[in-house]
């Protein structure tokens, strides 16, 4: 079996419900998702293999080193694929220490209690072994417009709390393969985008707003640029490199999909034109230029080169097609987006948003029946 930290998060989940669904990866071989349940992390995100003889979850702090070493040695996991994190740069920027704990203490434990469990095996079990680290393109930093795009040998240079976290615990990797020949494996992946995507990021969160009628932030100018990965094709990235990946090798999982933030909430609202019309005209008028996010990284780009060369792993999805499915799933799925949002998210919005999205959230029936204009976009 394996055990995947994290598994009740956005990639998480998509990574285990792949694992076990039938018609997808369909590995024979079961998963025990380690996971506390943060604000985050929704069993509900794991419904699709609810049930399955080979789902198992342990409501577990990754800090809890011992708890998760004892988990080890009654299962003996091949291997430990570890998403478990905070995820979110605008939280790390309004309370970094959460960040600090879970990212890099989480990390620690989980390395320690890895250590301990690999110099109890010994022969093919030992050999087989495998400690997957999942990162971000973030610890590499800001790119200008003309720079080439971060490969596995770009310095590191994390700009806000989240990447300095992500980075710190991306060290630790490094360090525990190198002292201890810890079997590790680190990704560093730009932003994903799919189903069951917490309505805290910028896409789910724009395809949100949008059908409510509120106003869509778009921070500073809306030229910063990201990569953008589709889950499923991270989730097989993530599969290849933990069957064929070298030990101790970090290795990028780009999209190739660079966009400017502005290009992204356009298409959103071109798809949503078509998917579900808005009275009174597009929803691009909902678009509203906010106050910029402080450190704000100008450009991320990813060269995934390596493992097309190595792995021979490459994207699937266009953004178009990507972006249509993820669409589509959260069109479909209004009881998961009720269930997420609970009075919390409702507190974040406020307290990251503040009054202009709350004096511009009209709701949808308010702003799609007198067909107004909802946002300041020109
Ligand atoms: P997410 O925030 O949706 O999910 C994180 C999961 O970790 C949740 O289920 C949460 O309950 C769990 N968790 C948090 N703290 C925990 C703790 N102390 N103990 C046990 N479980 C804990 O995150 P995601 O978007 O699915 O990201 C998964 C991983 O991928 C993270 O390591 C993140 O840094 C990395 N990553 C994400 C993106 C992206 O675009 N989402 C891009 C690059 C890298
Ligand atoms: P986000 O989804 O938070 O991912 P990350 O910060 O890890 O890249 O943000 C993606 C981009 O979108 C980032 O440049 C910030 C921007 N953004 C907005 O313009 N408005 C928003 O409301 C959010 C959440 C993000």
């Amino acid at each position: 079996m394996i055990f995947v930290t994290g598994g009740a998060g956005f990639i998480g989940a998509n990574f285990v419900v792949d694992w076990l669904t039938p018609g997808r990866a369909a590995l024979d071989e079961p998963v025990l998702v380690i996971d506390s349940l943060t604000y985050a992390g929704n069993l509900a995100n794991l419904a699709a293999v609810r049930g399955h003889c080979g789902l198992l979850f342990e409501r577990r702090d990754i800090c809890d080193g011992s708890a998760v070493l004892a988990l080890l040695r009654r299962h003996r996991p091949r291997a430990v694929v570890h998403f478990a994190a905070e995820s979110h740069v605008d939280r790390s920027i309004l309370g970094p220490a959460e960040f600090v704990r879970t990212n890099i203490e989480g990390t620690f434990a989980l390395l320690e209690a890895a250590r301990a469990f690999v110099a109890e095996l010994c022969g093919a079990e030992r050999d087989a072994f495998r400690f997957l680290h999942v990162s971000t393109d973030e610890v590499y930093g800001s790119l200008s417009a003309d720079d080439p795009p971060f490969s596995e040998t770009t310095a590191y240079a994390p700009n806000s709390p989240y990447a300095a976290s992500k980075a710190a615990s991306d060290h630790l990797v490094r360090a525990y393969h190198h002292t201890y020949a810890l079997p590790t494996l680190t990704t560093n992946c730009s932003n994903n985008y799919g189903p069951f995507q917490f309505p805290e990021k910028l896409i789910p969160l724009v395809v949100l707003h949008a059908l409510e009628g509120k106003a869509l932030p778009v921070y500073g100018d809306g030229q910063n640029v990201r990569d953008w990965l589709y889950v499923g094709d991270h989730c097989a990235a993530i599969r290849t490199v933990l069957e064929r990946g070298r030990l101790g090798q970090t290795y990028n999982i780009g999209g190739r999909q660079e966009l400017p933030n502005i290009a992204v909430v356009r298409a959103i609202c071109v798809l949503l034109d078509e998917l579900r019309p808005r009275r009174g005209g597009s929803y691009a008028q909902q678009i509203t230029f906010v106050k910029d996010r402080p450190g704000h990284d100008r450009r991320y780009a990813i060269d995934c080169g390596k493992i097309e060369r190595e792995l021979g792993w490459l994207p699937t999805e266009s953004f178009d097609s990507g972006l249509r499915k993820t669409i589509d799933w959260y069109l479909a799925s209004a009881d998961w987006i009720a269930q997420v949002r609970s009075g919390k998210y409702r507190d974040w919005i406020e307290l990251q948003y503040g009054a202009h999205v709350a004096s511009t959230a009209e709701g949808t029936a308010q702003v799609l029946a007198r067909g107004e204009k909802g946002g300041s976009e020109q």
